[in-house]
């Protein structure tokens, strides 16, 4: 069964049972500046799950197209793609669990044929902490459907990822209680670290097992939600069943709702017993060009072949979605994309100007369904040709230093008549590493990242010093740093209140971030003690440390210059209409806002922030130095940063 088969039969299923059927959202949301991609099918109809009316009514079903721009770097393995369609339905205040697992079981049993014996189920454990109650229903309803097929499931707590899960699976157990990490789902992820609004609920996630030999890599025993690759998962039927409140608290929504994802590709993988989504025929397609363009064989070259395959299909549909290759927001993934997939592309020895005729084979196997690729077919394949040859010359540049570099031998030297002289009996030795300073050059210079640096060198045989590296950069960190303390010496105020001068700083670094990364960010939430603060904010992939630097320094330079902090309140649409305010969560605010200005003593305004308050009322009554410990990711299209201010 191909993917464009299973889309139909699920398409067709959910109308069958009286869903409408609606097209994909574009891959850019309309209406959402919280995220630049649409990362999954509920992406577009959170306004719907808090009780908006949907247009089409309370039964809704699509196929959604996705991107996570946080997995470009897990491509390789036999199952994460960047892009990828999720199988959507939505249950908007009417049918809720029983409907939505029978109508799951029926699918995959009866409709796509999947031996019930490799299903394995997962269920919500209970969230104490957050006072959400273990998930008794679900597993009973899949132990009823299981007994249908004569399969006695047993349900057995699996234990937490603290514990190593080191209890594994027992004799006939087929449904396992997970806690909130794994079987909870909102947006900002599991129920502590949900902003007040937001919707979010416990969710039952169906496996199918490959029966591939475990990996002990991954831990000693084997369960649903290892990473060997053994179980994939393939659907998620999320109970959007509470809100989360201002004081921490849960209540349960009105209307209690179903939101259903299933991975399109794994489902096709499921079906076609091999656990590599790679091998259906839409990849297929592609990989066998890339076969005959490249004289290798997919078997031998894995990594390659899916980092081609899969980075030409996301660039294919991002183009299509009107996003072209850029170096700003959502056209520097396509832009990332393409590169990434034209390097490849090399060490495979694929000739050159060939990418536009990979994407042809993308479209061939989508236009039907996606028309809009059909529509803009040849819109794309220009677009992808220009940036294979900009890339190209960038590179060129780069490659020749590169080159020149690793060409350098080392001679022998010896004294003669007292001078130094090449020691021609001995012959020249050819490096056999390249330099720190080298590699640092490369990239202060060529912007050859370091990864890049060392997979061309890889590919000569050349290492490279990534440690004299590292210890150049952080040298060139230092001494940048150094040079905005002696700037910004003096003009620190003495004490007050702690959180509120954290709280002003997270202001502060908002603004900074929004400055160095773009105004793609808007704050996804915050907590603060008086140790530390922990913020979160829309970004797709990780800040270098670089970056975090020059966002320090930023936020530094604000406080060391001193100003005032100003408060203006006014109706809420004025705010929402001035582009100077910048804000998250809107609609949780009254209709007269506060919005609070942060303006140096030399009249540059720092920061323009919807706000309920409390802050400092000088930037330097701000004490000590902003620093930046740690950032990391806090959910998918979410970046949290923990920074502390320093005496
Ligand atoms: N929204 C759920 C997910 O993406 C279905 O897993």
């Amino acid at each position: 069964m191909t993917g464009n088969d299973i889309r139909k039969k699920y398409l067709d299923f959910m109308a069958s049972k009286g869903h409408a059927v609606i097209p994909s959202s574009a891959l850019v949301p309309d209406n959402d500046p919280t995220t630049l991609f649409t990362g999954s099918g509920m992406q577009p109809m959170v306004p719907y799950l808090l009780g908006e009316t949907h247009p089409k009514g309370v039964r809704v079903t699509d196929s959604q197209k996705c991107f996570r721009a946080d997995d470009i770097e897990e491509v390789g393995d036999n199952r994460h793609t960047t892009f990828f369609e999720m199988l959507g339905n939505w249950s908007f205040g009417d049918y809720f669990k029983g409907e939505q697992i029978n109508w799951m079981f029926e699918f995959l049993v009866d409709e796509l044929k999947l031996d019930p014996k490799n299903i394995y189920i997962t269920a919500f454990g209970g969230d104490e902490k957050a006072g959400i109650p273990i998930d008794e229903e679900a597993p009973k309803i899949w132990q009823e459907l299981f007994a249908t097929k004569g399969i006695e499931a047993k349900v057995a707590n699996i234990g937490s990822e603290t514990d190593g899960y080191e209890k594994g699976m027992g004799d006939g157990e087929r449904i396992f209680y997970y806690d909130s990490k794994k079987n909870w789902w909102s947006r900002a992820g599991v129920p502590a670290n949900m902003p007040a609004g937001e919707p979010g609920g416990p969710d039952s996630e169906m496996f199918y097992d490959f029966g591939t030999p475990h990996d002990p890599k991954w831990g000693e025993h084997c369960h649903p939600n290892c990473d060997c690759g053994r179980f994939v998962e393939i659907g998620n039927n999320v109970f959007m069943q509470y809100v989360k409140q201002t004081d921490g608290s849960f209540v349960e929504l009105e209307n209690k709702n179903i939101d259903f994802g299933g991975g399109l590709e794994r489902m096709a993988a499921a079906v076609n017993g091999d656990s590599d989504v790679f091998k259906i025929p839409e990849f297929w397609n592609v990989i066998e060009q890339i076969q005959t363009l490249s004289g290798k064989k997919y078997e031998d070259n894995l990594e390659a072949f899916r980092v081609i395959t899969d980075h030409i299909r996301g660039a294919v549909f991002m183009i299509g979605d009107g996003i072209t290759p850029s170096n700003s927001e959502q056209g520097y993934f396509v832009r990332r994309l393409l590169r990434r997939a034209i390097r490849y592309s090399d060490i495979l020895e694929i000739p050159a100007g060939e990418m536009k005729n990979l994407a042809e084979s993308v479209i061939a196997k989508y236009q039907n369904h996606y028309t809009i690729l059909e529509d803009k077919r040849e819109e794309i394949k220009a677009a992808i040709a220009t940036e294979e040859e900009q890339f190209r010359k960038t590179l060129e540049n780069g490659l020749k230093q590169f080159n020149k570099i690793s060409l350098q031998v080392h001679v022998e030297t010896k004294m003669e008549d007292g001078k130094k002289v090449i020691d021609k009996s001995k012959p020249p030795v050819s490096i056999k590493s390249i330099s720190a300073q080298n590699a640092f050059d490369l990239f202060t210079t060529y912007g050859f990242p370091i990864e890049l640096t060392e997979e061309i060198a890889a590919e000569k045989g050349l290492v490279v010093d990534k440690t004299g590296f590292e210890a150049l950069m952080a040298e060139h960190r230092e001494k940048s740093r150094a040079g905005s303390e002696q700037k910004f010496k003096g003009g620190l105020a003495d004490n007050s209140e702690i959180v509120v001068q954290y709280h002003t700083s997270t202001h502060l670094m908002l603004a900074a971030l929004r400055h160095f990364l773009g105004e793609h960010i808007h704050q996804a939430g915050s907590n603060i003690t008086a140790e530390r603060m922990r913020f979160d904010f829309t970004h797709p992939e990780k800040v270098e440390r670089e970056t975090l630097d020059k966002i320090e320094d930023w936020v530094n330079n604000a406080i060391k210059t001193g100003g005032e902090v100003t408060i203006e309140t006014m109706p809420k649409t004025q705010a929402e209409n001035d582009p100077t305010v910048e804000g998250s969560f809107w609609d949780r605010y009254p209709d007269e806002v506060k919005v609070y200005t942060v303006r140096g003593n030399d009249g540059t305004i720092f920061s323009r922030e919807l706000c309920g308050g409390p802050h400092v009322e000088k930037i330097e009554d701000i004490k000590g130095a902003f620093k930046i410990k740690k950032e990391e990711s806090s959910s998918a299209g979410v970046r949290r940063i923990k920074a502390v201010l320093e005496n």
